[in-house]
């Protein structure tokens, strides 16, 4: 399983797993394969910040989406443990650039889903309580969550949106702006095929768990620092949040989709936490 990647920054030191030479490279700006998002595009995505002491200041991880002016909806392996310190993370919001100098938003409360081990085992996801509720504005509003009566497939336009590295060892850049990239959805069986034929994968049981979904293909998808964003698609006219990246092998350098944690399947549980921690 060493290919398999999460997607998230490794800003902490952590190693980057040994990977074959990247596939030649080509004309490639943006989240991999994207290009710069206009100033309110996208005004759900945020950035997840911890402090790194090292370079004294708040440095971005992941990505992240507003679903309700109080609620950041990310995935759970942005987030150290199940009884993180909420005071250990900022949230940026509101403007395509990262470093731009906007006051970081305080975190009141960090809620894991119960049932997250690994991001490869599904319910990756997580929430986090702004201690104080944003103003909405054009450039920053909370995202649609879909209905669980709604099916998306291949047809639907599905955009990606992030700040993470642009292609495998390579960081996004000063001015750090806000990347995105149009991506397809990818059929469940399919998905599951093709990664159990990358990976020789013999045995029984499902290499992509049953609560998460594939997007994107060969140099277009997400890579590290991209976790936690969201996936959004266009149904009658309205951006839904379809998944939050989770993982993948490496960044869009096979004719393989990445793997993304399914919003819908969990919506229900999303609804209930943002209810009962009011
Ligand atoms: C966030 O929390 C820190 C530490 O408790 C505090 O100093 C700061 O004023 C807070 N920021 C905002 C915008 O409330």
């Amino acid at each position: 399983m060493l290919w398999l990647l999460l997607l998230t920054l490794p800003c902490l030191g952590a190693s980057v797993p040994e990977l074959p030479a990247p596939a030649p490279e080509r004309e490639l700006v943006g989240i991999v394969g994207g290009h710069s998002a206009p100033q309110g595009k996208w005004p759900w995505q945020v950035s997840l910040r911890v402090y790194v002491y090292h370079w004294a200041s708040w440095v971005h991880i992941c990505g992240g989406s507003l679903i309700h002016p109080r609620w950041v909806l990310t995935a759970a392996h942005c987030i150290s443990r199940k009884d993180a310190d909420p005071s250990a993370y900022r949230i940026h919001a509101g403007d395509v650039y990262l470093y731009g100098g906007r006051t970081l938003l305080n975190v009141s409360r960090v809620v894991v889903h119960p049932d997250y081990i690994s991001a490869f085992l599904g319910f990756d996801l997580a929430l986090l309580k702004l201690a104080s509720p944003v103003r909405t504005s054009r450039r920053l509003r909370p995202v649609t969550l879909p209905l669980q009566s709604l099916d998306f497939g291949p047809e639907d336009e599905c955009w990606l949106s992030g700040w993470g590295r642009v292609f495998y060892y390579e960081p996004l850049r000063p001015p750090y702006r806000l990347q995105h990239v149009q991506i397809p959805l990818e059929e469940e069986r399919a998905c599951e095929q093709s990664y159990r034929k990358f990976l020789h994968a013999r045995a029984n049981g499902r290499v992509i768990p049953e609560d998460m979904l594939c997007a994107g293909t060969l140099g277009r998808g997400p890579c590290m620092g991209d976790s936690g964003g969201p996936l959004v698609c266009k149904k009658t006219g309205t951006w839904v949040q379809v998944g939050v990246v989770s993982w993948g092998i490496g960044c869009s350098m096979y004719e393989l989709p990445a793997v993304f944690t399914n919003v819908q399947m969990h919506v229900d549980w999303i609804r209930q936490q943002l209810r009962r921690r009011r």
